[in-house]
């Protein structure tokens, strides 16, 4: 089951970690035990990750994840896939307990993948109510609430916390980071919203996972903007097509979106949410938090997987 879940994926959030670390000690050396450690962080939270994307496609309804069937789907598993998700994070605390827990920060590390695992099922909590109410009014879409659930569901876990699980190692109080931990929420909104946008347009085979959004009527980045530019017309097709299964019906809401421009309309917002975020970084006064930002946007800018 670990080796099913755990590996295949790019190892973008566990090798930020290790990343992180590395910039905020630069200058000082780093012991083969500290770095020991920051591969253990790294690694719990490709667990997490492993974790929140096993339950995540149960809820979502999906085929594929990383070129493989999803967990869920083998006939010898089904929703008792359902426990190796709670494993997988049951494991993480275990791990932190075994490595951590003389250290000073042992509290301070344990409350944050608490906090952590709790906004993250806040996000998924959101993000399957807002289908729920999309269903019943499409009107009830926004940017705002769209940004919401993604803060939630995505920034946290996958920006926020490595970089705050390097913070505690290197010795550093996480309160002291505020304005780090809100441009890294800006940053996992974009890297959202491209998720969203590779769902519907980028081949399957390249991202290594069949996009369902439209057909579970999910508040994508992408039906938020075809709501905003839509003629009356095109709304009438996205209230009836919208969240339906057969492929006749997700043909005719991606013909709505081609003939919105989506396509354009998306790369016009990444390159403002782009230039929006190096300002940002530029305007950090410590060099490491920049750094540690810059490394995380580059890895991420105008990503086609
Ligand atoms: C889920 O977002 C974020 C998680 C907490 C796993 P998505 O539902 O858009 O993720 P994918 O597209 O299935 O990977
Ligand atoms: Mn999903
Ligand atoms: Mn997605």
């Amino acid at each position: 089951m670990i080796d099913y879940n755990v590996p295949g994926g790019k190892l973008n959030r566990g090798l930020s970690v290790i990343d992180s670390y590395l910039l905020l000690k630069e200058g000082s050396e780093v012991t083969e035990d500290e770095f020991f450690l920051a591969c253990v962080l790294g690694w719990c939270v490709e667990w997490f990750q492993a974790c929140a994307l096993l339950l995540d496609d149960i809820m979502d309804d999906s085929h594929t994840r990383r070129d493989q069937i999803c967990w869920y789907r083998r006939p010898e598993v089904g929703l008792r896939g359902i426990n190796d998700g709670i494993l997988l994070k049951c494991h993480i605390a275990r791990l932190i307990k075994k490595h951590f827990r003389e250290k000073p920060y042992y509290i301070d590390i344990s409350e944050l993948w608490n906090e952590i695992a709790l906004q993250t099922s806040l996000g998924q909590m959101l993000d399957l109510i807002s289908t729920h109410n999309g269903a019943d009014d499409l009107g009830k879409y926004s940017i705002e609430g769209y940004r919401r659930i993604v803060k939630y569901k995505t920034s946290y876990y996958s920006f926020y916390l490595p970089v705050a699980c390097a913070l505690l190692l290197s010795g550093a109080k996480l309160e002291n980071f505020n304005g780090l931990r809100d441009i890294l929420i800006e940053m996992g909104i974009y890297f959202q919203a491209q998720d969203d946008y590779l769902d519907c347009f980028a081949d399957p085979n390249t991202i290594g996972k069949i996009g369902t959004d439209i057909e579970d009527h999910k508040c994508s980045w992408l039906i938020v903007q075809a709501l905003g530019h839509a003629d009356r017309n095109q709304i009438e097709v996205l209230h009836n097509y919208y969240g339906k299964k057969d492929s006749a019906s997700v043909s005719k809401v991606k013909s709505t979106y081609s003939s919105l421009d989506l396509k354009d309309i998306f790369s016009q917002f990444e390159d403002r949410a782009y230039k929006h975020l190096v300002s940002s970084i530029e305007a950090q006064h410590d060099r490491a938090v920049q750094e540690i930002l810059k490394s995380f946007l580059k890895r991420i800018h105008r990503r086609k997987k």
